[in-house]
């Protein structure tokens, strides 16, 4: 279970997995952050293809291929906004990474990495944002032994720190 889960600190458009995860917003047309740096990544053509998507609810994900990137595919996740924490935000981050999980299932994903869904632009907690992924990704990975290998990409020393730290508890 636990080897099947790794933190690293990384630039995800470069990581050579099935598929990285988008911190995207209910638009899928692009943004800042890792959401602007999948794009320049990827290409011209993976715009192309959300706008194909007609949007995605808050705590839901949708798939595209991954154009230029090394990966095979992005999954787009809408994450929440973070407006005190009585506004459904656990629940909402958990399904981001459930869904993400799912949709990898259904399209033969073996390895998936993860940005730190949120926990930018966002705004949410980060302590609690990885606490809730990491709970909820190893809830998934009990019931989906396909899925071989989920890294968190870290783009901090500190968020790398803080994911390996709660992965050895
Ligand atoms: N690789 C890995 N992680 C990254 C990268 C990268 N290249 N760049 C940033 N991060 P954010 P959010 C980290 O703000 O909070 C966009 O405009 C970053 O350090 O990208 O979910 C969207 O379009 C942080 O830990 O996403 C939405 O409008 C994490 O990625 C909004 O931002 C998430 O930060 C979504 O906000």
């Amino acid at each position: 279970m636990f080897e099947r889960m790794q933190a690293v600190e990384e630039d995800i458009t470069a990581l050579a997995v099935d598929a990285i995860v988008n911190a995207a917003n209910m638009s899928l047309l692009g943004g800042g952050g890792v959401d602007g740096a999948i794009h320049k990544a990827a290409g011209p053509q993976l715009l192309t293809e959300c706008r194909t998507l007609q949007g995605c609810e808050t705590g839901d994900a949708k798939i595209t291929k991954g154009y230029n990137l090394p990966a095979k595919y992005v999954i787009h996740a809408v994450g929440p906004v973070w407006r005190g924490g009585k506004n459904n935000e656990r629940q909402k981050l958990e399904s981001c990474y459930r869904r993400c999980l799912e949709i990898s299932c259904e399209h033969q994903v073996k390895s998936i990495a993860f940005p730190c869904i949120s926990t930018g632009i966002y705004g949410f907690p980060k302590e609690q944002a990885a606490e809730i992924a990491l709970k909820t990704v190893r809830e998934c990975l009990e019931k989906m032994p396909e899925i071989e290998r989920v890294v968190f990409c870290c783009f901090s020393g500190e968020d790398r720190t803080r994911y390996r730290a709660l992965l050895r508890e």
